[in-house]
């Protein structure tokens, strides 16, 4: 059994006219340690995969296992980073970071986790600042280690770099890399940057038009540690190009 198991999951939105089937049968299953990268088109269905793994949202028919549990609603062992930091105003860095724990009623074991988290993604200095304080790629550092304080074994990630220019964008994801090899989380990361998908990733999966289906699963074949020169090798191209046929952005041949 792999650590997360999507089986013939469909949800379908609204009724009668209205209805609109989001996923049809979307099948993947993430193993421990995992990082797999989610491509499709725009409104095909990829946030609300995210929300029913979450157990946010219900879903409609099918089966989510995760870590042996079935997802059958909220749960809290693991973390989410949207495409917004969407972090508190009125609390500092710190304070944001710890807020989950103050949730489980555990903020007072989870200090010098906070600590640890903000030292390994550079925020040490801003532990006493407020949000407005720090850039956009800062915000997201923040949100990242508000969504690994309690130490989940599933971090999923809804665009988490897209509002971000190229060059930060590039420092977050080897940032993010990183954090990973520490925490040891599978990753389950929605992007609609063909690159950094393929720079993240174990494994790509493509998803078809709404109502979305894999379409495609691509193994990337690259070392474990990933270094920005690698960008140029053939084994990422190779990546690159057939993740853009199967979004249809080139023609194959
Ligand atoms: N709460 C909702 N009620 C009704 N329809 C919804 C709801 N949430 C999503 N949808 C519909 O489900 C479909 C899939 O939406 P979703 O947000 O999952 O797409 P997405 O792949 O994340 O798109 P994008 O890449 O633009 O973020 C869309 O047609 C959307 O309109
Ligand atoms: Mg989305």
């Amino acid at each position: 059994m792999s650590f997360v198991e999507i089986r013939n999951v469909r949800k379908v939105f609204g009724e009668g006219e209205r209805q609109i089937v989001a996923l049809e049968e979307a099948n993947l299953t993430v193993e421990k340690n995992e990082f797999i990268s989610l491509l499709g088109p725009s409104g095909c269905g990829k946030t609300t995969l995210l929300k029913i793994v979450s157990g946010l949202l219900p879903l409609t028919s099918g089966t989510v296992v995760v870590d042996d549990k079935p997802v059958n609603g909220p749960y809290s062992d693991y973390g989410f980073v949207f495409q917004q930091a969407s972090l508190m105003p009125w609390r500092t860095v710190r304070e944001n970071v710890l807020f989950p724990m103050e949730i489980l009623r555990r903020r007072d074991s989870a200090l010098d986790r906070a600590d640890e988290l903000l030292e390994l993604t550079g925020l040490a200095g801003f532990a006493h600042a407020r949000p407005h304080e720090l850039s956009g790629g800062m915000q997201q550092r923040v949100s990242l280690c508000r969504a690994l304080i309690h130490k989940p074994k599933l971090l999923l990630m809804d665009e988490p770099f897209g509002a971000l220019d190229e060059f930060t964008r590039l420092e977050m994801n080897d940032l993010l890399l990183k954090v990973k090899h520490e925490t040891n989380a599978a990753v389950l990361f929605v992007t609609h940057s063909v690159a950094e998908s393929v720079y993240l990733a174990d494994r790509i999966v493509v998803f078809s038009r709404r109502p979305a289906r894999v379409q495609l699963e691509i193994p990337v074949e690259l070392p474990a540690h990933r270094t920005q020169e690698m960008r140029f090798m053939p084994e990422f191209i190779k990546a690159e190009r057939h993740a853009s046929e199967a979004l249809g952005i080139i023609k194959g041949h």
